[in-house]
């Protein structure tokens, strides 16, 4: 891990998680001197900056030690653990956030008679998450096709490149805009505070300790 005596902080650059994230550490005390648009934020006050990236990037950066904690969804986390090599995987969940609430689950056409999981049994399954939707499918024996797509994985279905799809549903909207139907939960996900289990042993591991503190005084005033 490299030393820097500064703490970093990766979230997501633009998203649903955005505008909570950034709150959620304003109201830890922290402020940044940067506006959002640029990938940099430098913090004012305390030795802890932000990095603004895409959040599927946000499990590797820290396993790299680029950063030291990543604000994150659950989904994408578990997804990294699952898939990342066995010594870059060793990631863990030191909060939950209570913000991004969404579940990740299977949904098919709304015409199709899904009796359950066995339904799928050959058929193809378009997703971002190639490695939850892996492992579900293996614990429960069933052979499908997994589609790995970077988004739009919605409209798979109708395209005819994909029968089901796996992906992040929150309101539904997307889903019923799409004639689709949830069908199974893999996933209940949320925001969480994402870090390497083992802390920096340096200044930084101090600052951490400190901001965890001040978080848990945030979450529990929220609650
Ligand atoms: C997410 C997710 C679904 C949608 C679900 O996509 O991938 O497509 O939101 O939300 P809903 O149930 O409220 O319709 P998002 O638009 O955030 O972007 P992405 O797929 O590009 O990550
Ligand atoms: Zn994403
Ligand atoms: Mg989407």
């Amino acid at each position: 891990m490299s030393t820097r005596d500064r703490l970093r902080i990766a979230m997501q650059k633009s998203g649903r998680l955005t505008e909570p994230a950034q709150d959620l550490l304003t109201r830890c005390g922290l402020s940044f001197r940067q506006s959002r648009d640029k990938l940099f934020c430098f913090g004012e006050g305390e030795p802890v900056d932000l990095l603004l990236v895409r959040d599927d990037d946000i499990p590797g950066l820290i396993a790299q030690g680029v950063c030291d904690l990543g604000i994150v969804g659950r989904n994408v986390l578990s997804e990294f653990q699952l898939t990342a090599p066995p010594e870059q995987a060793e990631l863990s969940e030191l909060r939950t956030l209570g913000f991004g609430r969404c579940r990740l689950s299977i949904a098919v056409p709304q015409e199709l008679n899904y009796q359950g999981p066995e339904t799928l049994q050959g058929l193809s399954i378009a997703t971002s998450y190639p490695g939850l939707v892996g492992d579900w499918l293996q614990r429960r024996q069933i052979q499908a096709k997994v589609i790995t797509l970077a988004g739009s994985v919605e409209i798979a279905p109708r395209l005819g490149t994909a029968d089901a799809i796996c992906d992040l549903v929150q309101s539904g909207g997307t889903l019923v805009a799409n004639q689709l139907r949830e069908t199974d939960i893999l996933l209940e996900s949320e925001a969480v505070l994402a870090g390497p289990k083992q802390l920096p042993a340096d200044e930084r591991g101090d600052m951490l300790e400190l901001l965890l503190k001040r978080l848990d005084g945030v979450i529990q005033v929220r609650e």
